[in-house]
Formats: C-alpha cells, sequence, structure tokens
C-alpha cells in the first residue's frame, strides 16, 4: 500500500511583521466586517430554511457575524436517505480515490484555506492565533494526512494463508451511516470525526456545536473544493435535541463518533440501548467526553517547569480544552516557587479580542459558560477552605471575559477539585512533603474522569512509583511535560472513565471502529 509518508505540519509562528501574521489578520479583518449566511448541507445541497440564529463573535457579542439556518425534522429524514444514496458509489470507490480527496484537502488546509479557517476560529470561538494555528491548521492538517496512513497500515494487514488456501480480510464500510458530533473547543475534532468515518468508505451526518459553525462552515467549503462527493458528509445544524432523535432512532445508525460532554454521550448510549432491536447492525459507539485533569509534583521536581505547566495547561484556550490542567498537588517544599512563578506567568497574560495576538486569553465560549464560571469564582471567595490568589474577575460587557483565576484550597475534595469547569481556573493543593505517596491515592481517587494527567519529579524511583500507581488515572499521561497538546501520530488521544471510550483519536485504532471486516477463505 503505496501511501505519502506522513509529516506533521510545521507550526508557523505569527511572530511579529511575518507574512502569516499579516495574512491571517487581514483575513480576520475581511471575515469580521461581512456578514455570512450559512446553510446547513444534505446531499450537496445548500438548505435555508429562514430560521434563523444569529452568530457573534464571544469577545465581541454584539458584533453580528452572521447566522444559521434551523433544520426541521424532514431536513433530518432526507439527511437520512441523501447519506443511504451517497453510500452506494462511495463505500465502492477504490480507497485510493477516497484518500486523494483528503490529501488533496489537506494541501489546501496548509496552503490558500489556511488563513481563513485560522480566522474563523478566531472569531467565533475566540482563540488566539498561536492557539488557533496549532488547532485549525496543525492537527486538523495532520489528521487528514496520518489517517491515509493509518488507513494503509489497516488494509495491509492480512491473515495467514497457506498453499491451496487464500485467507483475505476486506475492511468493509460499516453498513449504514455515523453520526458525528463535535465541539466548540477544536476546529481540528471537527473536521477529523466526519473526515475518518469517510475516509474509511463511511458515509456521514456531522452536526457541529452551534458555537462552531462558523468554522464548521469554512470545513464543509474545503471538503467540497477538494473534490468530496455530495452526500459523503452531510452538515446539519439546529436543535440538537430534535436532530439527535431522528438520527438515532434511524435503523440506518451505525455508527456514533462523538466528542462533547459526558452527560450528552450517556443520554446517547442509553437511547442506542433502548433502540437495540431496531438497527440494522450493532451501532459503533465512540466518545471523548470530560476531563479533570492534574498535575501532581513530587518534591525533587523543577518548580520552575511545574508552574510553567500549570499556567499553559490551565490557561491556553481560557482552559477550554478536555486535556486542560485543573486540579494541582504540589508539596510544601516547593510551593513558594511555584506559587512566585505562577503569578509572575500570569501578570504577563493580557487578555481581549484576539485580533490583537498579544492577546493570550481571549472570552469564553458563551454566557452560559460565563455564568457558570463566574459562579464558582463568587463561590470560591465565600467558602473558607478556598483562597483566591490571583484572577477571579470577569466582565461581559463586551464579551465573556474570565481572569484567568488560581484558587489554593485547603481541602482535596473541594468542588473545583473534583468537578469540571471547562475555564481558566485551577485548584491547588498543598500537601506535606512526606505524604506524597497518599496524595497519589487522592490523584486517582478523585472525581469520575481518567483524560490526561501530568506528574513531575526529577527521581527516576518516583517517576516509576506515580506511574503505576496512576495506571488508570488517565489515557494520556506526561511525565515532566503539560497534559494538553497532544500531536496527531506522537501522542494518540483519549481516555477512559468517564472520559469516553478511549478510541484514541488520530490513531490506528480509532480508524478500525469505522469498518466492518469481512474474513474470505478461498480454497484451490
Ligand atoms: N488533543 C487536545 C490536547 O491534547 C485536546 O490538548
Amino acid at each position: 500500500f503505496n501511501v505519502p509518508q506522513a509529516i506533521n505540519e510545521k507550526v508557523k509562528s505569527y511572530a511579529p511583521n511575518s507574512e502569516e501574521r499579516q495574512l491571517v489578520l487581514e483575513a480576520y479583518k475581511e471575515m469580521y466586517n461581512q456578514e455570512v449566511d450559512i446553510p446547513f448541507y444534505i446531499g450537496g445541497g445548500e438548505i435555508r430554511t429562514g430560521n434563523t440564529i444569529g452568530i457573534y463573535p464571544p469577545h465581541d457579542n454584539k458584533h453580528r457575524i452572521g447566522q444559521y439556518h434551523q433544520a426541521e425534522k424532514q431536513h433530518i429524514e432526507l439527511a437520512i436517505q441523501k447519506a443511504a444514496e451517497a453510500r452506494v458509489k462511495w463505500a465502492k470507490i477504490s480507497w485510493e480515490q477516497r484518500a486523494s480527496i483528503f490529501l488533496k484537502a489537506a494541501e489546501l488546509l496548509a496552503g490558500p484555506y489556511r488563513y481563513r479557517l485560522n480566522a474563523a476560529t478566531m472569531i467565533a470561538q475566540s482563540k488566539n492565533v498561536y492557539q488557533a494555528e496549532i488547532d485549525s491548521a496543525c492537527e486538523l492538517i495532520d489528521f487528514l494526512r496520518f489517517n491515509v496512513q493509518f488507513m494503509s497500515d489497516i488494509y495491509s494487514n492480512q491473515p495467514l494463508s497457506s498453499a491451496g488456501v487464500w485467507n483475505r480480510m476486506e475492511y468493509r464500510p460499516l453498513e449504514g451511516f455515523v453520526y458525528a458530533i463535535t465541539p466548540f473547543n477544536f476546529t481540528a475534532i471537527a473536521g477529523n470525526l466526519p473526515a475518518s468515518a469517510a475516509l474509511m468508505g463511511n458515509v456521514v451526518i456531522w452536526k457541529p456545536a452551534s458555537s462552531q459553525i462558523y468554522s464548521a462552515n469554512v470545513i464543509m467549503e474545503l471538503f467540497k473544493e477538494a473534490g468530496l462527493p455530495d452526500g459523503v458528509i452531510n452538515m446539519v445544524t439546529g436543535s440538537s435535541s430534535m436532530i439527535s432523535d431522528v438520527l438515532l432512532n434511524s435503523p440506518n445508525l451505525a455508527g456514533i463518533h462523538f466528542t462533547g460532554s459526558t452527560p450528552v454521550f450517556n443520554s446517547f448510549w442509553k437511547t442506542i440501548g433502548d433502540n437495540i432491536n431496531n438497527y440494522k447492525t450493532y451501532p459503533r459507539i465512540v466518545g471523548e467526553t470530560g476531563g479533570k485533569d492534574f498535575i501532581w509534583a513530587h518534591p525533587t521536581a523543577n518548580a520552575q517547569e511545574v508552574a510553567t505547566a500549570i499556567s499553559r495547561g490551565a490557561f491556553e484556550y481560557q482552559g477550554q480544552k478536555c486535556s486542560a490542567a485543573s486540579r494541582a498537588y504540589i508539596p510544601k517544599s516547593l510551593w513558594n516557587d511555584v506559587r512566585t512563578h505562577i503569578l509572575e506567568d500570569i501578570n504577563s497574560f493580557k487578555m481581549g479580542s484576539p485580533e490583537d495576538p498579544s492577546n493570550f486569553i481571549n472570552a469564553v465560549i458563551d454566557k452560559r459558560a460565563f455564568t457558570k464560571l463566574s459562579g464558582y469564582i463568587e463561590q470560591a471567595r465565600k467558602d473558607v477552605d478556598a483562597e483566591i490568589i490571583i484572577g477571579g474577575g470577569y466582565d461581559d460587557s463586551k464579551g465573556y471575559f474570565i481572569e484567568p483565576t488560581v484558587i489554593v484550597t485547603t481541602n482535596p475534595l473541594y468542588e473545583t477539585m473534583c468537578t469540571e469547569l471547562f475555564g481558566p481556573i485551577i485548584t491547588i493543593y498543598v500537601f506535606e512533603d512526606e505524604d506524597w505517596e497518599s496524595v497519589l491515592d487522592l490523584v486517582d481517587q478523585t472525581g469520575e474522569y481518567a483524560l490526561t494527567g501530568a506528574i513531575f519529579s526529577g527521581d527516576r524511583y518516583v517517576i516509576d512509583a506515580a506511574t503505576k500507581k496512576l495506571e488508570n488515572a488517565a489515557g494520556n499521561f506526561y511525565i515532566n511535560d503539560k497534559p494538553t497538546g497532544a500531536v496527531v501520530g506522537q501522542q494518540p488521544f483519549g481516555g477512559a472513565r468517564a472520559s469516553g471510550t478511549n478510541d484514541k483519536a488520530g490513531s490506528i485504532w480509532n480508524l478500525l471502529r469505522w469498518v466492518s471486516n469481512r474474513t474470505i477463505k478461498e480454497t484451490f
């Protein structure tokens, strides 16, 4: 299986006066000052119902940048029908043709689409240019390129044969459609969940998060320009509950590829269970959900490295990553130094619109997030076992801004040590140095998630002990590094427990979920 060797797309620096900075800011300005009327896409057709919802940047929430149209029940039924029609040819086309479409999409994104998609992510998801570049440019390009490599690894895996017997494995697409449900926080995930299933020969009905529809629309343009046939990926927008209700009740549902919250994923799983007698085949259920990701340090750790991991891991993209560090356990002997460095870092962070690349902190995604996060801050102000040592301010007069906030608690089970907040708040528990081993049990047993985690130590025996004790505490486990920023092809991403099915986005194991194998034995 001859496919191009995948390599990770180089991250551009966006340094002042660089060409890329100029290009992305030009794209930003141009897009910011025109309203876009976003249809939904079924069978290659663009549908506008007139039943619209306005789109506003989170950092400038009265400035309208466009609208999207809400589908009705009959449109979702039409999407099921159009996907089935498209499947007839798509499931049979040779894999090289499918791969070529997605490799072309990667090249278009590395070229002319890069700045448009980055600017869309900056505008509608309030992401700074550096975070937009690693997400909507590099990570999505990597997914598209590496998936082709993973696909060829899968296809080349064949059973043993012998004289007179030829055994073959056929990697067929699933019999039905895949429902892709994607989150607001990573444009790359939004592109990858439908694209990876489609690459393996499946047809997809994709529902992006409402606050990501603006950049999802650019992804649909990208796939179309790359030559994706009509009806292979159908993007639908509108009421989440109505869309899911129709799709999960269809006998043609063959899989869900989900990234989002644990409660929604659980409700999907229940609905699928209730309908299990109605499907043509058992639907594949793949989900990446929440996290309550930890940083744990031993007295032998380097205080500066721990502090950098906290300020980067907790506050990049306002902490709105399922991988974000949101609880930290620091030994007393290290605390003074760690605290000093964290305060230095946070004091250097500027907050404001992503239009100015020097604003490291931008707005949180919407009013709901703002209200929830400011509520936790007010609660911490009242609680005797919590102290806000920096941040704690918030203001939604222009956009949904929440300051990077550090809470220190004397109670390792304090609410914000256990609950996923999905925002720029980290809670820190300072422990007695000699308790480091028992604190590892606490790290393991706190909360319900197991997505990412990081440990810091300079002692190899301690690293070994912590790695073993925390065996089940994180699907992505980092030693002496922050728990965010997994790179496709290098750190396959996903967690277990309430964090999901751990099918590792950007890996061969994920793509294997989108095929149903046929074993063929032929005798001579
Ligand atoms: N894959 C993303 C990260 O590692 C969520 O931060």
